[in-house]
C-alpha cells in the first residue's frame, strides 16, 4: 500500500460528513468481460480502503450508497447478489471495523419484506455491537432512497401529532431532521460520485442541502483512500456560501 499523501490536505478543515455514491461497478466489470456482480464484489476492497482512509484522517461521518430503493428493478440475479453480498461483507468486515472503533448504521427501509431476514438480523446485530464506538460513523445506505426517507419522517411526525405527542406548530427543521433514518447524522459537507456521472440519484436529499459535489473520473472498484483525500483537497479549495453573498 502506497503511503497516504496528505501534504495538500488541510487537517484543520476536514469535512465532518462525506457521502459517497459508489458508481461504476458494472462498467468496471464490463471492461474486463466479467459479470456486473464481479464489479460489486471488487467494490468491497474500495469501500474498505476508503473507510480506513476516513479513519486515518479523522473523518466523523462517512455515508455510502450500497443499495437504493430503485435498485430492486435490476435483474433478479443482481438484486439477489447484492442482498447476500451485504450479509457476507458484514461477516468479513464487521469485527475488524468494530475493533477499529467504527460505529455502523444502516439507513433505509429495513422492514421491507423483500430483504432476507438473516440479512436484517445481521444489520441489527452490527448496529448494536458497534453502538458505543466513536471514531467513525459508517452509514450504509441500504434499501435507501432520499424521498422514501423524507416520506417516512413526515409519516412519523403525522403519527406522533395524531397521538398528541407532538404539536405540529413545533415542527421546525431540527424536529424534522430528528425523524430521519439516522437522527444524529449531520448535514453532508461533501458528496463524491465516482465514474464521472453527475447526478444525485435520490441520495441524502435532506442532508445535502449545502453539500459540495466532486465527481472523480474513477470507476468505484478502482477508488482508494488517496482518492478520498484528493476529493477532500478539491472540496477544501471551494468557497462555501450557504446562501450568503
Ligand atoms: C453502482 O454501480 C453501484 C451499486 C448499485 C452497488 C454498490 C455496491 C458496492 C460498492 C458493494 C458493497 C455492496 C453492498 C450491498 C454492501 P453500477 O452497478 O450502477 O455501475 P454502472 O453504472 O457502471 O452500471
Amino acid at each position: 500500500m502506497a503511503e497516504l499523501d496528505t501534504t495538500r490536505l488541510d487537517t484543520e478543515r476536514i469535512p465532518r460528513h462525506v457521502g459517497v455514491i459508489m458508481d461504476g461497478n458494472g462498467r468496471w466489470a464490463n471492461q474486463r468481460g466479467l459479470e456486473r456482480t464481479a464489479g460489486h464484489a471488487a467494490g468491497e476492497a474500495a469501500l474498505y480502503d476508503t473507510a480506513l482512509g476516513a479513519l486515518d484522517i479523522g473523518l466523523e461521518w462517512l455515508t455510502v450508497f450500497t443499495f437504493s430503493t430503485e435498485n430492486w428493478s435490476r435483474s433478479a440475479e443482481e438484486v439477489q447478489f447484492l442482498m447476500l453480498f451485504n450479509e457476507d461483507l458484514l461477516g468479513r468486515r464487521r469485527d475488524d471495523l468494530h475493533e477499529r472503533g467504527v460505529r455502523m448504521h444502516f439507513a433505509g427501509d429495513l422492514d421491507d419484506p423483500r430483504i432476507p431476514q438473516s440479512n436484517k438480523d445481521n444489520m441489527r446485530e452490527a448496529m448494536e455491537l458497534t453502538a458505543s464506538n466513536e471514531k467513525l460513523n459508517l452509514v450504509f445506505g441500504f434499501n435507501y432512497g432520499g424521498r422514501s426517507e423524507l416520506v417516512r419522517a413526515a409519516a412519523a411526525i403525522a403519527r406522533r401529532s395524531v397521538a398528541g405527542e407532538l404539536n405540529p406548530d413545533d415542527v421546525d427543521a431540527d424536529v424534522f431532521a430528528s425523524h430521519l433514518a439516522v437522527p444524529d447524522m449531520p448535514d453532508a459537507d461533501l458528496i463524491i460520485r465516482t465514474s464521472g456521472e453527475q447526478r444525485i440519484s435520490n441520495f441524502l436529499l435532506w442532508q445535502s442541502a449545502y453539500a459540495e459535489y466532486v465527481f472523480p473520473e474513477i470507476l468505484w472498484p478502482d477508488f482508494r483512500r488517496q482518492d478520498l483525500v484528493d476529493c477532500i483537497v478539491e472540496y477544501q479549495a471551494r468557497r462555501r456560501r450557504f446562501g450568503r453573498a
